[in-house]
């Protein structure tokens, strides 16, 4: 089978999924940001959320942490576990949160898989919802007038 291939873009062999190009990119929305690289059709799946396995009591140490310098990098997957990007992450740790996001994310088993929204363009920055919970400390940024806190 012949498969198209370009710089950056990812072939996961075990399950044959195509993974499109994305890049980093200084964002509007808040310091780094990641940006589609090439047309992505809605429900693909974008990336995984990489990241050191922990436990939820270690997360919660590490969050507020990170959250002292403005920081969110612990992905909770369930009760029992989360993912933290500051350890271990890829590029997905520089995806921005909105509130009106093109992407969203899915857990199976593990794994954290961040999937189109909707059919995103060439150019666009990824945007899912953080669906963060706690203290709430950080104003969101997501478009003018955004009265929402991460
Ligand atoms: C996972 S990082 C995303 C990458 C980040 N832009 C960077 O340059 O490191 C999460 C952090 O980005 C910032 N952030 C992400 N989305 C934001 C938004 N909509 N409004 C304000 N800050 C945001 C917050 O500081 C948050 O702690
Ligand atoms: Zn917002």
């Amino acid at each position: 089978m012949t498969q198209p291939r370009s710089p950056g873009s990812v072939w996961r062999m075990a399950r044959r999924i195509y993974l499109p190009k994305i890049i980093r990119r200084r964002s509007k929305l808040h310091g780094w940001g990641v940006f589609a690289a090439e047309d992505i059709n809605k429900n693909k799946y974008i990336i995984d959320y990489d990241g050191e396995l922990i436990r939820q009591k270690e997360s919660e140490k590490r969050e507020a942490r990170y959250l002292r310098k403005g920081c969110i990098w612990c992905f909770r997957i369930n009760r029992a576990w989360s993912r933290d990007a500051n350890v271990g992450g890829n590029v997905a740790r520089f995806i921005n949160h909105s509130c009106t996001p093109n992407a969203y994310s899915q857990i199976v088993d593990k794994t954290i898989w961040i999937r189109a929204g909707r059919n995103i363009k060439k150019g666009e920055e990824l945007t899912y919802d953080y669906n963060t919970e706690g203290d709430k400390t950080i104003a969101c940024r997501c478009r003018p007038g955004c009265k929402n806190r991460l």
